[in-house]
């Protein structure tokens, strides 16, 4: 038997880097991925915008409709902006806080009504920086930091329901994508802080997207059916100094 055999699993931010990664790492291991991301993004089966409530109602329909069920989530969307407390203005705040934390809200509560009738998991994308702070890095610790508890907070509400639902953050450190281009482009020496993130990773390297891909199929599987609340570092290293 397959590792996600028969299982549906739904991803946002399916068209970059690490949800197109987590969808082709789900089929392979037999199950279906339904891939959804905001309008203008290519080769995903639904438009779904994380920070609309209208947008949550209309594609958990549609997979009522399509599958009558779904045993996965993974909510991967996300947005990562550079920015000091004093450098981070309102608009921004409220952008990045709105897509990775308001974002992975809305998909755990509306993703329930379904997940709970077979039972399911859910694997929320934080990162390290939701684990440790940076001093240029202000919205994007507060959301992705948020992550990690409002995970913890859904794993015990899931663990209350019969069947359960599991639900995990997974925090990786810097991943080989446009990310961490886009991210370095706004430093003023792109290459040299490159070299020094490297240099911080204890393994010596970047992540991949198909690495933290492998994890997630992990978590959706049977194999983590003790697994639950757990905050799990994709990260070479880099947070266990
Ligand atoms: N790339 C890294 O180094 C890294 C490290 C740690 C954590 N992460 C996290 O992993 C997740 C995926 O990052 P990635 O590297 O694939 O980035 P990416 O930029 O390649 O993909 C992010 C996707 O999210 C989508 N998105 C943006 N706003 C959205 C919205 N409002 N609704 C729905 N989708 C939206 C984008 O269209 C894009 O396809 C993010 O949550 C990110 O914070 C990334």
């Amino acid at each position: 038997m397959e590792r996600l055999e028969d299982k549906i699993v739904l991803i946002t931010g399916a068209a970059g880097s690490v949800g197109a990664a987590v969808a082709e790492a789900v089929e392979k291991a037999g199950g279906t991925a339904v891939t959804t991301d905001i309008a203008g993004r290519h080769g995903v089966a639904h438009v779904l915008d994380v920070t609309s409530e209208h947008d949550w109602e209309r594609v958990i329909a549609a997979v009522a409709k399509d599958h009558d069920r779904l045993d996965g989530l993974v909510n991967a969307a996300g947005l990562a902006v550079l920015g000091s407390i004093e450098d981070t203005d309102y608009a921004t705040w409220k952008q990045i806080l709105a897509v990775n934390l308001d974002g992975t809200f809305l998909g755990c509560k509306y993703a329930l009504s379904l997940l709970k009738r077979n039972g399911g998991s859910i694997v929320n994308v934080s990162s390290v920086a939701g684990l440790i702070g940076g001093h240029n890095f202000a919205a994007y610790n507060a959301s992705k930091g948020g992550v990690r508890l409002l995970s913890k907070s859904v794993a015990l509400h899931g663990a209350r329901l019969d069947p359960k639902v599991r639900c995990n953050s997974i925090h990786p450190a810097f991943l080989e994508g446009p990310m961490v281009d886009t991210i370095l482009k706004q430093t003023d020496f792109p290459d040299a802080a490159r070299a020094r993130l490297t240099r911080d990773i204890p393994l010596g390297r970047f992540g991949t997207p198909a690495e933290v891909a492998d994890l997630c199929v992990y978590l959706l599987s049977d194999e983590s059916r003790f697994v639950t609340g757990a905050e799990l570092a994709i990260d070479g290293g880099l947070t266990a100094r």
